[in-house]
């Protein structure tokens, strides 16, 4: 009997596991794979606009509802940190492609600011043209470099006057200004863009934005706001996907597909039938909620079933899930060319009824309750454990449940807690050494994955965490003006599982890390010794100037009294 420690938010009670011993370590785990990944898999990285760009109102660029909720203050942000500024990535596309090429990526995944090439968010009132350079640059630069772009379309930012006029995704006429905004890239980019992302993460978009108010727009419509909102997401993802697909694919031959993120979902207890189910409804409430629509033509039964009794015990006429009409439902289903998968985490899962009484919300709609194991690796963020074998469930439940779809994985990383300058991220080689292994065996399993992104490229803005949460391979010195950058240990770790597209033997494996260790120390160095350097560029910049001008003086003085002495 081992106590469970409690995840991050109240739903999650500390309860004594029925986890038994048998349950600990499991076999996955003890037997790494060595092998290597098809030719051709892609090995990426990936970032978001609002995370790193910065240059929040420059060049034309309208505001985000990120924004103004960043602005607003008061505790939204841990530190009330804004992305005013972030990474400056606006400014330092050379330095951050050079990085992408140190690694040896073959795609980059970055999102588009919706408020950069749309100030109001709406096509009909104004393009701005500055928005369309900087990125065609971008996407220029990278294929100059044999990167592959694969550009998100939303990544949270929405424009804020679609949430002032129209209640964001509130409204459904949100997804006919998507639809609109996706066209215009289409347009402006697929001669050069050829994997693109609709969306990214929708689930904890609606969920923090619409239910918990954690994230903008900051609103707490709970039990129905965020079922509302993905509606419209998936009516606007279909909308985008069937436009590119009558207007641009014959030209353009490109892939759309969505992103969608969750953690895995384990049975407290494999042999207890209710946690079974609960693992299960874990699951569609999180991955099939919009992936079943997307890849069925509708919302998980389960999901039908539990929030339309909830709403009747409310006393509500309908449900708070909305219903897609039959016609709907034939436009929605087949829309994803792929399946992106953003993975970061396992949970353990019992059942827990909560009583209708307690009032609509998303949680007590699952009538579940989220453990961890106290065994699994913190790796200093409260939510993220490193359980590597998840992963290889997750990715197998995906290809069972949605009909063997080519799958990306778009987000998988672990994030480093305080504002530590540890460049040598020991843990961060075992997180990415376990989950690319376990992503290996799943590829081994039949599962038809093309393509995995590691989070992140940078250390960046971390929504209501601010800068707290390092998920770069790169460290950002966020405190100096010019936002350096310094490779961390999995950096180079990365670079070497990709250049050998896998991991050929035990012994090279474990000269990888060897030698990250040692070049991580070395950079350890430098980077303390930044403050200092940064201090005699002040030096070089304010003392010589001065000093230059006072001998200027001291000459004329001596000079004009020199003179004056001879006459
Ligand atoms: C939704 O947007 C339309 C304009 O497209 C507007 O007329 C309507 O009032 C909006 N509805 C809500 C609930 O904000
Ligand atoms: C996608 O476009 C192709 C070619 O125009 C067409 O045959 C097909 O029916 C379209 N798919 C859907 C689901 O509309």
């Amino acid at each position: 009997m081992k106590p469970v420690r409690v995840v991050t938010i109240w739903w999650v009670l500390l309860l004594v596991s029925r986890l038994g011993a048998t349950r600990r370590g499991s076999p996955e785990e003890a037997s790494f794979y060595y092998g290597t990944f098809p030719l051709g898999f892609s090995w990426g990285v990936g970032s978001s606009a609002f995370q790193t760009e910065g240059a929040w109102d420059q060049d034309g660029k309208g505001p985000s509802i990120w924004d103004v909720f960043t602005h607003r203050g008061k505790g939204k942000v841990l530190g009330d940190e804004t992305a005013d500024v972030a990474c400056n990535g606006y400014y330092k596309v050379q330095d951050d492609i050079a990085l992408l090429r140190e690694l040896h990526v073959s795609h980059y995944r970055f999102s588009l600011s919706w408020p950069r090439l749309l100030p109001t968010g709406v096509r009909a009132d104004q393009v701005n043209e500055k928005g369309i350079k900087f990125y065609s640059e971008f996407i220029d630069a990278l294929l100059r470099s044999n990167i592959t772009p694969v550009v998100t379309l939303h990544h949270w930012d929405l424009p804020q006057p679609l949430q002032v006029k129209y209640g964001g995704w509130q409204n459904v006429s949100t997804a006919d200004y998507f639809s609109d905004y996706a066209n215009l890239c289409f347009e402006v980019f697929g001669d050069r863009v050829k994997h693109w992302v609709t969306f990214s993460d929708p689930r904890t978009m609606v969920e923090k934005g619409y239910e918990t108010g954690y994230h903008a727009p900051g609103l707490k419509l709970r039990g129905t706001g965020l079922y509302r909102a993905a509606h419209h997401i998936i009516k606007a993802h279909a909308q985008a996907w069937h436009s590119y697909n009558s207007t641009w694919r014959g030209k353009q031959q490109g892939l759309v597909g969505i992103s969608l993120n969750c953690d895995w979902g384990e049975p407290v207890d494999i042999s207890n039938p209710k946690d079974v189910e609960a693992a299960e409804r874990y699951l569609q409430f999180c991955l099939g909620w919009f992936a079943n629509p997307i890849y069925a033509g509708d919302y998980p039964q389960v999901m039908k079933d539990r929030i339309g009794r909830k709403s009747a015990e409310q006393g509500l006429d309908t449900s708070r899930l909305p219903a897609f009409s039959l016609q709907e439902k034939r436009y929605v289903k087949g829309t994803s060319d792929f399946l992106g998968l953003g993975h970061f985490t396992t949970r353990y899962i019992t059942e827990r009824n909560y009583p209708s009484r307690q009032g609509p919300s998303y949680q007590n709609d699952r009538d579940l309750v989220e453990l961890v194991d106290p065994n699994w690796p913190d790796l200093g963020s409260q939510w993220l454990y490193s359980v590597p074998w998840g992963f290889r469930r997750l990715l197998n439940f995906a290809q069972t449940q949605y009909g063997d779809p080519p799958i990306y994985v778009t987000e998988n990383g672990a994030s480093q807690k305080s504002h530590c300058t540890q460049l040598c991220d020991e843990w961060r080689i075992h997180y990415l050494k376990g989950y690319t292994n376990e992503m290996l065996k799943a590829i081994k399993d039949g599962v038809n994955i093309k393509g995995y992104t590691a989070w992140s490229l940078l250390d960046k803005f971390e929504w209501e965490k601010g800068y707290s949460d390092r998920y770069g391979f790169y460290y950002v010195e966020f405190n100096n003006r010019n936002k350096p950058r310094y490779p961390k240990a999995s950096a180079q770790y990365y670079t070497k599982i990709i250049t050998a597209n896998g991991f050929p033997n035990p012994r090279e494996v474990e000269s990888w890390r060897l030698k990250a260790l040692e070049t991580c120390s070395i950079n350890n160095q430098v980077l303390a010794a930044e403050p200092l350097l940064s201090h005699m560029q002040m030096v070089t910049e304010i003392l010589v100037p001065t000093v230059c001008t006072l001998c200027v003086l001291i000459a004329a003085v001596l000079l004009m009294l020199l003179l004056r002495g001879q006459s």
